[in-house]
């Protein structure tokens, strides 16, 4: 499809979110609507992340996370949990020759350790695989908790406080944010939340203080290239204050004082 045939050219290029993070939810509840089981709603869900990895490098966004397992999600039972680590496999088999290509670097956040081992494996070898990709990055979280992400940056702050690398006073927000798993990469711009849920679910807590939250209906497996283009169309309807009022942001003088 042209970008012009997606509707791509009802967005201005010049005001694309550099960071989108996405809770991709509702795979379950897609799957309950036709009778099939959770997994292959999973399945469709799989379809959805192609899709919009695809999109969101051809229209030129910088990062792309998107929330695949919460450390919460290891509770779920033992067969969803291992027909959703073979689905990340397939993923990662399947789309790492696409990724190369497309000069997209994979990355990850979470607790990399607890996932089965051929999971990490294939995980550290695609991200290895693809690192010298520079035109946008699709950051997996997996296994992914913000609490715990938030809790062992402060814990090895304190450690470097204890053997006198660091004082307290030292530490600052942006202290505590190069600590955090996607120190390297730029704030979140835009959340989006599919399936009609109103909440976090433990993600990215620090790093979306000032994201734009659309919180759309759609479930996950629906939500493709045209779904973006509309969550995309919206993000750029909104002002972005900062706290500011909009005649500063309009007026392009954050200081406010009036000519
Ligand atoms: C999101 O879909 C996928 C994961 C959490 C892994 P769900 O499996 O949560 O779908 P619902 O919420 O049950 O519909
Ligand atoms: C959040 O979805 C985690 C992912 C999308 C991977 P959940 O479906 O697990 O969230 P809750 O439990 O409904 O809040
Ligand atoms: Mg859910």
């Amino acid at each position: 499809m042209s970008p012009t045939q997606s509707g791509a050219e009802r967005l201005d290029p010049n005001r694309l979110p550099r960071h989108l993070a996405i809770i991709m939810d509702g795979n379950g509840r897609w799957a309950k609507e036709r009778g099939l089981s959770r997994v292959k709603g999973h399945f469709e869900g799989s379809e959805s992340v192609r899709e919009v990895v695809r999109a969101c490098r051809k229209l030129g966004l910088e990062v792309l996370t998107l929330f695949a397992f919460s450390t919460e999600n290891w509770g779920r039972p033992k067969t969803e949990v291992r027909a959703l680590m073979e689905l990340l496999k397939r993923f990662l088999r399947k789309e790492r020759q696409e990724m190369i290509d497309q000069s997209i670097r994979l990355k990850s956040i979470g607790q990399i350790e607890r996932l089965p081992g051929d999971v990490r494996r294939l995980l550290e070898q695609t991200v290895a695989a693809t690192a010298k990709g520079d035109k946008m990055v699709l950051n997996l979280a997996l296994s992914y908790g913000s609490r715990a992400e938030i809790a062992s940056a402060c814990q090895r702050l304190a450690q470097r406080c204890l053997t006198g690398r660091l004082r307290p006073e030292e530490i600052d927000e942006n202290r505590l944010a190069v600590e955090l798993m996607d120190a390297d990469l730029p704030e979140v711009d835009l959340l989006i939340r599919t399936s009609g849920e109103h909440r976090l679910s433990n993600f990215l807590l620090w790093q979306a203080a000032y994201a734009e939250l659309l919180l759309t209906p759609i479930l996950w497996p629906d939500f493709r290239e045209a779904e973006l283009i509309e969550a995309l169309v919206e993000y750029q309807a909104r002002e972005r204050r900062f706290g500011l009022t909009s005649e500063q942001i309009q007026s392009g003088d954050p200081s406010g004082e009036e000519a």
